[in-house]
């Protein structure tokens, strides 16, 4: 049976799933549901100075049938009182002693710093988060965003409140920023124990065409807004990686953006994660969505042999290369399974018009061909395909060699000029511009035999 507990930078977790700081941690009785429903941990919503809040506060971006795959607010911190949260956090871990309660916080000065900590610790909270992500409202008072983009003032803060606390402290990193690491490694210098990312995308995310104001409106007027959801997954993957592949970082990393099922929890924790946060799906779906998580990646870990969470933390990193180091030589085709296409052409259009016209339409048939010499197996028509499974990519070299653009480059062996033997694209087939404007556009493109191989083996490279 896997083990799913954790202990993430020393704050102890019955599993690695916690609630993200935001809505659904506002209050003690949010928490104690959600403990109660399974969650094992949750950073509460953030602690700090008196805010005001606006009303409307959310936005979202639906695509066809699917509601909220992006979700944006331009919410502030908590805005109740900071003595209602503390004794709610007591509360909370009186009764829950095994569940890790994390207090956010986001304040300014030193004297402050040292206070909500001291405020929070004796509350009972079992770490700290250091809110330096929120990318709307508290960044132009000088916080949230306004620090995370700043690793000098970062570092500042967290060797403040590293003066006082006794307990693990994560620092929220703000995706707003061209190089995550930056801030990451300020974080580490500043004495922080861990780091959690992402917070926010700086976001505006539609424009209502009668009133001319983005979303959400207020008062006929609207503001950017923080950006989170399953579209913001691959930007947060992103960064967790560039923070766990760091050697100077080298801090345990809590996961967050677009988790919504177990299989993003587990990709968040293959990159690095150690723990991971939810947001959106708990406030779209509720607390429920919990046993779903946890049963999954209890199967998950049962079928890959894992027996604890540690297990898995990072073993997709070594596969995460940079593009000069991958294979060369590596080649796959199209192939459409006759059996499953249901013919509607969606694959032939996708190659045509924004591929390689490697996808032939023959008579009497709505199954498309692929044009094995011209496909590149760039992937798209399988993307694009509507049958699970109908196009799969089939490996045509036969593995026995290995050379990467790094490879080549240190032999000497790259292409100087678009005319070289070795360039890329130079047997690269592509019809005549002015085949697109005949009769038969629409039916068969030749395909003209070119090279399969493309890329010439270098002679200094033994394969692997
Ligand atoms: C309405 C709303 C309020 C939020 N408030 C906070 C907050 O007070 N403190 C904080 O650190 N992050 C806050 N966040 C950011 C989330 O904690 C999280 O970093 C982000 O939503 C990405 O996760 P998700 O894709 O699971 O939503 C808020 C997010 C939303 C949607
Ligand atoms: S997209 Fe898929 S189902 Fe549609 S024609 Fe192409 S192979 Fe067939
Ligand atoms: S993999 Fe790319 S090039 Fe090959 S058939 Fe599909 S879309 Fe065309």
């Amino acid at each position: 049976m896997p083990d799913l507990s954790i202990n993430f930078a020393g704050i102890k977790s019955p599993n690695p799933f916690w609630l993200a700081s935001a809505p659904p941690t506002n209050s003690g009785y949010q928490v104690m549901k959600a403990f109660d429903a399974g969650w094992g941990g949750a950073v509460w919503k953030t602690l700090g100075v008196p805010v005001v809040n606006v009303s409307s506060r959310y936005g979202g971006v639906n695509y066809r049938d699917k509601r909220l795959i992006g979700f944006n607010n331009i919410e502030l911190i908590s805005d109740r009182p900071l003595s209602d949260n503390l004794r709610e956090i007591e509360e909370v871990k009186k009764r829950f002693p095994h569940h890790a309660v994390i207090a956010s916080l986001m304040v300014q000065s030193r004297q402050e710093w040292h206070d909500i900590v001291r405020a929070s610790q004796d509350a009972g909270a079992d770490g700290l988060e250091l809110n330096f992500g929120c990318p709307h409202g508290m960044c132009e008072r000088g916080m949230g965003s306004a620090v995370g983009q700043e690793p000098n003032v970062l570092r500042t803060i967290v060797e403040w409140v590293m003066e006082v606390a006794t307990v693990p402290v994560i620092v929220k990193l703000t995706p707003n920023i061209s190089d995550i690491t930056e801030p990451a490694l300020a974080a580490r210098q500043g004495g922080a124990n861990a780091i959690s990312l992402i917070n926010t995308i700086q976001s505006i995310v539609g424009v209502d065409l009668d009133q001319f104001s983005p979303y959400p409106i207020v008062d006929g007027q609207g503001t950017n807004g923080g950006y989170c959801g399953p579209a913001v997954k691959p930007i947060a993957l992103n960064m967790v990686k560039n923070c766990a592949q760091h050697p100077g970082v080298q801090l345990p990393i809590s996961g967050i953006g677009g988790i919504e099922n177990w299989r993003d929890a587990v990709e968040h924790i293959l990159l690095g994660a150690s723990s991971v946060q939810v947001c959106t799906a708990a406030m779209h779906f509720g607390f429920g969505i919990i046993r779903e998580m946890t049963s999954g990646l209890e199967q998950y870990m049962r079928e890959k042999g894992f027996q604890t969470i540690n297990d898995m933390v990072g073993r997709a990193l070594p596969n995460v290369k940079h593009w000069e180091e991958l294979n060369l030589h590596y080649k796959v085709t199209a192939s459409i399974n006759e059996q499953k296409c249901i013919g509607c052409q969606l694959c032939y259009t996708a190659c045509e018009d924004g591929a390689h016209q490697a996808i032939r339409l023959n008579e009497g048939t709505r199954v498309p061909e692929i044009i094995d010499e011209n496909c590149v197996g760039c992937n798209l028509c399988s993307l694009v395909c509507p049958v699970e499974e109908c196009i799969t990519m089939e490996r045509r070299d036969d593995g026995t060699r290995h050379e990467t653009w790094q490879q080549r480059t240190l032999a000497g062996n790259i292409p100087s000029e678009f005319e070289d033997e070795r360039a890329g694209g130079r047997h690269h087939w592509v019809p005549e511009p002015a085949a697109a404007l005949g009769k038969e556009k629409h039916k068969t493109l030749p395909g003209k035999a070119r090279q399969f191989e493309t890329v010439p083996a270098s002679p200094q490279i033994v394969s692997e």
